[in-house]
Parts: structure tokens; C-alpha cells; sequence
């Protein structure tokens, strides 16, 4: 008999034509997010789930007693409860290395535009507003030979230090709990304290996964640190930067500018005072949002399902 799996979102065909080659199974097709009280209803019965972005606690495995894996289509996974998963005998998966490259080219977008501020000089010129030649309103800052801070080097922060040193011949420091020598090494990298890097990068990208010792490890002293040329950059999660202290921040020109992708509470309500401010640069969550990479990621969380129900092939395993 083969196993059965629920897929409580929509994933491409190639995904869902390699797991029913594999499992019997059901998929929820509408373009809303599944109700909770439907996805627990359906984990009841199912061997193995891919889940849409939704907390994975103890309230939403307490019926599944079948369930042996739980797939998440992306690389964070700061949605798991992790004791919670252990206390049910549950594996939970991810999507490592299929988005490292793109996360890095939005990073690097991130950077470009909110150092040349060019989404807000876009807004400027479709206003009609350009009316004179060189207006001293136009200058930003160089982002080639400037000093960049990357805090947390896993994977994606290794591509970001590529582009920098390589693209942009950028002088790289990072701050990590261990030495990554392959950065050091092929990207002249330099490991340095957190002041240093705080103090003494121009551009500050923020790679760390969120968790209860990431959560506001940007707040206001930190902000403090860096100086009004300052561009900070975040791709990663939100809650990593008070978002509070950081609006403080750009409303009182403390640095140059931030460049996000991720914010506390996401989707952005329409009144979040970062819409207000022309140093904000704002993209909604698309680091991982080219076709390539998400039909990339369905498939390998495809993957991680099959193989994890029937215990035959590679795993992303979330280990902590
Ligand atoms: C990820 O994969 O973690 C991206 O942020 C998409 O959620």
C-alpha cells in the first residue's frame, strides 16, 4: 500500500506528478491560504504534509498520529517548533543550496537600490517631477570599493561575499560565531568583532536565520553604532531588526538608508510608517521569488516528502 500525504498548498505539476508516482494523496487547489482548522483536520489521516507557511506547534500535530514528516517550502524555518516536533516523533524538512544564488542577486538588488536610490528616484522622474539637469537631489552613494558588513556566513552570505569582492571589488567583513575560511580565503573576507562591523561598514547585510537568540539582535543600541552613510540591509527575517528602533532611526536620518525585504509582521500594513520614508527601500518577501527557484523549491520539498515517508533518499532534515 502506499503511503498517504496531504500537500496543503499549491506546488507545481512536476512536484505533484513526482509525488503521486509515489503516494496516494490529496492537495488543497484553492488560491486562499488552507484554515487551519481544515490542515489540522486533513494532518489526522496523513503519513507525510507539505504545509503552507503556518505555525508548526503542538496545537497542529496533537491529532496527526501518523504523520513522520512535515515539509516546509522554504529555507527558514523559524515556523517549526522544534521541541514540538521532537515531542511527536515528527521529521520536519526545508529547501537548502536551490535558492542560495537568488536570495544572493535580491541581496545584491537590495544593496544597489537603496545605496543609488533608485526605487525613489523612479517614484521622482514618474511624477514628472525632473525638471533640471544634475539637482543635487540625485547624488547617493558608491556601492563598488565601499566596505561591506555581512552578520551570519552560511551559504547565501558566501554569494553575497562573491558578488562583493569579485563584481564590486568591495572590502568584506563579516561577524559569525565560526571562521568561515572559504570566504576568507577565495573572497579576502575579514571575520572582525560586531562593533567593528557595525562601526565601520557601509553596507550591512543581515544573514542570520530567526530565532529566540536572533530576535531583535539589530535594536536600537546596535543601531546606534553605525554611522548616517550607513545602508542597512535585511533578507532574511524581520523580527532579526526592531523594526521600531529602525524607523526611529530613518526618521531621524541616524543612517543612510535601509533596504528591506522582510518586515515584523508581514504582509505590510498599509500604515507601517516605512512606506512613509524615501531612505526605506521595500520589496514583500521575494528573495526567493523567481519562477526558477520556486519551481526548484517545490520539487525538492516534493522530494523530501517522498523520500521521507518512505524512508528511501536524501532529506533535508531540519537538525538543531
Ligand atoms: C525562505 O525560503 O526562507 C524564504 O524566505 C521564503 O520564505
Amino acid at each position: 500500500m502506499k503511503p498517504y500525504v496531504y500537500i496543503g498548498r499549491q506546488i507545481t505539476n512536476e512536484a505533484e506528478t513526482f509525488i503521486s508516482e509515489h503516494c496516494d494523496y490529496n492537495i488543497w487547489r484553492e488560491a486562499v491560504k488552507i484554515p487551519r482548522e481544515t490542515l489540522k483536520a486533513e494532518l489526522k489521516e496523513a503519513d507525510g504534509a507539505i504545509i503552507p507557511k503556518v505555525p508548526v506547534n503542538q496545537e497542529l500535530l496533537e491529532n496527526a498520529e501518523n504523520l513522520k514528516v512535515i515539509s516546509n517550502v522554504a529555507v527558514g524555518y523559524d515556523n517549526f517548533d522544534i521541541e514540538a516536533l521532537k515531542e511527536a516523533g515528527v521529521i520536519g524538512t526545508h529547501t537548502p543550496y536551490v535558492l542560495d544564488e537568488t536570495v544572493a542577486d535580491l541581496v545584491f538588488n537590495l544593496i544597489l537600490s537603496g545605496a543609488r536610490r533608485t526605487a525613489e528616484l523612479q517614484q521622482f522622474t514618474r511624477k514628472g517631477k525632473w525638471n533640471k539637469m544634475d539637482d543635487p537631489y540625485f547624488l547617493s552613494k558608491d556601492v563598488h570599493h565601499s566596505k561591506l558588513g555581512v552578520i551570519g556566513m552560511g551559504r547565501i552570505g558566501e554569494k553575497i561575499c562573491r558578488r562583493a569582492n569579485l563584481g564590486f571589488e568591495m572590502e568584506v567583513m563579516y561577524y559569525n560565531r565560526s571562521r568561515n575560511q572559504k570566504v576568507e580565503e577565495e573572497y579576502e573576507a575579514r571575520k572582525v568583532s560586531l562593533d567593528t562591523l557595525l562601526e565601520q561598514s557601509d553596507i550591512i547585510v543581515i544573514m542570520l536565520p530567526l530565532n529566540e537568540k536572533t530576535r531583535h539582535f539589530i535594536g536600537e543600541q546596535e543601531i546606534q553604532k553605525m554611522n548616517e552613510n550607513t545602508l542597512l540591509v535585511n533578507a532574511s527575517r524581520g523580527p532579526i531588526i526592531d523594526e521600531e528602533a529602525l524607523i526611529k532611526a530613518l526618521e531621524n536620518k541616524d543612517i543612510y538608508g535601509a533596504a528591506l525585504d522582510v518586515f515584523e509582521n508581514e504582509p505590510l500594513a498599509s500604515d507601517n510608517p516605512l512606506l512613509q520614508l524615501s531612505n526605506a527601500t521595500i520589496t514583500p518577501h521575494v528573495g526567493s521569488a523567481t519562477k526558477q527557484t520556486r519551481d526548484a523549491m517545490d520539487l525538492r520539498a516534493a522530494k523530501n516528502l517522498v523520500n521521507g515517508v518512505l524512508g528511501s533518499g536524501p532529506v533535508d532534515i531540519i537538525k538543531e
